[in-house]
């Protein structure tokens, strides 16, 4: 695969997940736009990538997380790279902690922000200038409750329907748009060595190769937004 010539951007690019797009689309050819709210991470991503990718790598501080901070970052990309021909959005994170019943507001907030106001800003901000595909990231715990993690459970449903309802509300416009649900733990250098891996896990190599074929031009028009990975899982008893 080859992607050479196109510029991306990989909103949560310092993450976890991120991380590893980010590192397959150098790979492949691209030219990508990392934007974070902290400048410390985003020298952390470069310093992490192979050497002769790095001058493909855009880095943009700023907050895609508030409303002014995503149109700031979206102006810059298009103004530094021209055009955008797809955009992947690995954004949020997991939290575990008491109860529904008990969380407190302010985190019940922030996860919500995190999991799914983020993904509202940069979606509404991109889909616009967009001339290609859009891919959001999703886990498995937008598909069955997840004791203790109750806000990830509630944002990830809501990703789901915020996903499908921009979809449909753009069903004429020039852009592909995928929620990619990955549904397992995704196994990269950031996995803590004192939780042994299970050999069916996801790495991030294997996410960021999938992510990057759906990304890629010829990836069938007529694909479901949804695509689970690996496909075959079985949703009610897979490992969270
Ligand atoms: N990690 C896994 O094992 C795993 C498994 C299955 C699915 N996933 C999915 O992969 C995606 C990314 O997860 P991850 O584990 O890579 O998370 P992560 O390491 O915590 O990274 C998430 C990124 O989201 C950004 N972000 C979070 N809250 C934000 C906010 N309020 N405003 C702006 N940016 C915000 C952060 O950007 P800054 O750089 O600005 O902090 C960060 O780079 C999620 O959709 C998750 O469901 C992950």
């Amino acid at each position: 695969m080859d992607l050479r010539g196109g510029s991306y951007v990989v909103a949560g690019g310092a993450g976890v997940v991120g991380e590893a797009v980010t590192r397959e689309l150098l790979r492949l050819g691209a030219t990508v736009t990392v934007p974070s709210r902290t400048p410390d991470r985003l020298a952390q991503l470069r310093s992490a990538l192979p050497e002769a990718d790095r001058d493909r790598l855009r880095t943009v501080p700023g907050d895609v997380g508030d409303p002014a901070g995503v149109l700031e970052v979206r102006d810059r990309v298009v103004d530094g790279a021209g055009r955008v021909d797809g955009v992947v959005a690995s954004l949020g994170g997991w939290w575990e902690g008491p109860p529904l019943t008990e969380v407190a507001f302010p985190v019940w907030q922030r996860l919500i922000d995190d999991n799914l106001t983020a993904h509202f800003l940069v979606a509404q901000a991109f889909l616009p200038v967009l001339r290609g595909t859009y891919v959001a990231l999703n886990g498995i715990a937008a598909f069955r409750p997840v004791p203790l993690s109750g806000p990830i459970s509630v944002a990830d449903a809501a990703l789901t329907m915020l996903l499908r309802t921009f979809a449909a509300e753009l069903a004429d416009a020039p852009v592909r748009l995928h929620e990619v649900a990955i549904l397992t733990p995704v196994v990269t250098r950031h996995w803590p060595p004192e939780e042994p891996a299970k050999p069916h896990w996801l790495t991030g190599e294997q996410v960021a190769a999938h992510v990057a074929g759906v990304l890629h031009p010829e990836f069938p028009a007529d694909a479901p937004l949804q695509l689970r990975f690996p496909a075959d899982c079985d949703i009610e008893t897979a490992d969270i």
